[in-house]
């Protein structure tokens, strides 16, 4: 399939960096483009992701979890040996289990129940802030990616989930599981690293087993709202399927927020004047925040699958088919945003964005990233004031992964006149 669009490089570094040039060119040029390297079929304007994403008969999510590279043999034996499996239950289920599965997690996050938790996150926050305080008046320096931005999240998702138990495996160790299980399906490693991190997953995966398999817990909870749940035919979940749950949640529910806080923090403190700003006029933060979602989500792009031929824009595709929404694109698609480059706290379609999705499979934890977004920025600019970045010129060391985009640390040091 020619397209006017060159060869588009998903996993190089200067496209990692600065994808937004790659994004214009393609909502441009090849609304709908080919890419031979991956098999992908780049879907980047809002119109047609919106319209993609709605039809659930035609564009099915069931390649949501597929790893883009192949496993190699001694890969798959790390996995086979701890029975890793992922049965289609949640962001990868086009079938009729899906609308219970997502039942369970919409009782669990849903916009009373987040605005319930609204003081425990800012507790959590409040003391991931004193451990920031102490590294900075002990080192001068401490990364805002870890605490809060990554600290908050984990800390938050397994309250509210009722997995208190999941602390025993420690903060570091579980952020550690679940960036290998990103790198492992989202990126593009060779193959003694994709050993390595299918080492990772595998421990982290029968952990989860074991937690599954643990004491019983009551309908609150997420391992107790598994138990409790049916399946269509009236049968109860697998161990499998609860495990597949449980993976899917304990990464998507924190990775995706630090990601996002960790862009926010960097960005809120690069341009001058804004980081005071948020601090003397709280009012604006949550705008801000939005405006950020729709223009530098960390969820760059999402998967679906044609159930048979299709034609978008004007582009045949076959049955089969895998598309990647570019969902960063959309938001910044002129058609939709006047001006999309600028963060426009007064833009009256500001929610329209397609960052968490749209339809059947819309993100559950929308609500909760908000929150926490909202919470962390406000809290943290009101603490800590006279933050700045220690390293605002050089560019930010970003993983390289099809679907997830965020600076792996954001450093920042008190401004001078708090010096000590
Ligand atoms: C900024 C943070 C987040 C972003 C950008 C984000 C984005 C997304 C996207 C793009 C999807 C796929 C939508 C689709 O297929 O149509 C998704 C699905 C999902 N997300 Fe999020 N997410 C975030 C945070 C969270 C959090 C905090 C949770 C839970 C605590 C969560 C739980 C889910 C679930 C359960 C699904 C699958 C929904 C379904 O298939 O029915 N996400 N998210």
């Amino acid at each position: 399939m020619a397209t006017p669009m060159g060869t588009v490089d998903l996993f190089d570094q200067g496209y990692v960096s600065d994808p937004l040039p790659v994004w214009d060119a393609l909502r441009e040029d090849a609304p709908v483009h080919y890419e031979p390297d991956t098999g992908l079929w780049l879907v980047s304007r809002y119109d047609d992701v919106r319209a993609i994403l709605l039809d659930t008969d035609t564009f099915l999510p069931d390649n949501a979890m597929d790893a883009i590279g192949r496993f190699s043999i001694p890969t798959l034996r790390v996995l086979a040996k701890a029975r890793f499996a992922l049965p289609p239950t949640l962001a990868s289920n086009g079938g009729e289990s899906h609308a219970g599965y997502r039942r369970v997690m919409t009782r669990l996050l849903n916009a009373r129940a987040v605005a319930a938790s609204v003081p425990m996150i800012e507790r959590v926050t409040g003391e991931c802030l004193d451990l920031a305080e102490e590294r900075l008046a002990a080192d001068g320096v401490c990364d805002l990616a870890t605490t809060p931005a990554r600290d908050v999240p984990l800390l938050v998702l397994l309250r509210l989930l009722g997995l208190d138990q999941a602390l025993d495996a420690g903060l570091d160790t579980l952020a550690r599981w679940s960036d290998a299980s990103l790198e492992l399906f989202w990126g593009r490693p060779d193959a003694g690293r994709q050993l390595e991190l299918a080492g990772e997953a595998a421990d982290f995966y029968r952990w989860i087993r074991g937690l599954v398999a643990g004491p019983a817990a009551g309908e609150d909870t997420l391992l107790g709202a598994l138990a409790a749940h049916r399946l269509p035919g009236g049968g109860p979940l697998s161990a499998a399927q609860s495990a597949a749950v449980l993976y899917f949640m304990i990464i998507a529910g924190q990775a995706t927020t630090r990601q996002m806080m960790s862009l926010m923090y960097r960005r809120a403190l690069g341009e001058p004047g804004l980081w005071r700003r948020f601090a003397a006029e709280p009012a604006g933060v949550e705008p801000w925040a939005e405006e950020m979602l729709r223009r530098e989500p960390p969820i760059t792009t999402w998967r679906r699958v044609t159930a048979r031929p299709v034609t978008v824009r004007g582009v045949d595709i076959p049955a089969g088919a895998p598309l990647l929404l570019m969902l960063a694109s959309t938001g910044s698609d002129p058609d939709v945003f006047e001006n999309p480059e600028r963060l426009c706290l007064e833009r009256s379609n500001r929610r329209g964005h397609l960052s968490f999705g749209v339809g059947r499979h819309r993100c559950s934890g929308a609500e909760l990233a908000r929150a926490e977004a909202g919470v962390m920025l406000r809290m943290t600019a009101a603490r800590l004031p006279d933050l700045r970045l220690v390293d605002a010129a050089s560019a930010p060391a970003m993983p390289a992964l099809l679907s997830f985009r965020a600076p792996l640390r954001v450093l920042a040091e008190r401004g001078p006149a708090e010096r000590r």
